[in-house]
């Protein structure tokens, strides 16, 4: 079932590309990808790093932990160690807010 959550501002986020945020009792890392805004979750799947201290490389994100990295779109390991994909959540903007369906 959809549980759709306001998590952030799209000015906010268009300014940062990448921001942290706590929406729906999930931990989120929102990332602006070519003017998209895209969900998944804020920590690495492999160790539980935070995300939002590696960086954004194109349309991955750099786990700041052992060289993982992750496709932001569909949350696809494409370096690293072995380790699940990264979860990704629909998100969709409305009133200039980012809301994130985190059911
Ligand atoms: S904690 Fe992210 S690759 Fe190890």
């Amino acid at each position: 079932m959809a549980s759709w959550t306001d998590a952030a501002s799209r000015d906010e986020l268009a300014r940062c590309r990448l921001l942290e945020v706590e929406a729906g009792g999930a931990a989120l890392l929102l990332s602006d990808i070519a003017g998209m805004a895209y969900a998944t979750a804020a920590v690495c799947p492999h160790h539980a790093a935070w995300l939002s201290q590696g960086g954004v490389d194109g349309d991955r994100v750099d786990c700041p932990c052992h060289q993982g990295q992750f496709h932001v779109p569909t949350g696809r390991r494409t370096r690293g160690p072995e380790c699940p994909d990264l979860r990704t959540y629909p998100v969709r903007v409305r009133d200039g807010r980012v809301w994130v369906d985190v059911g």
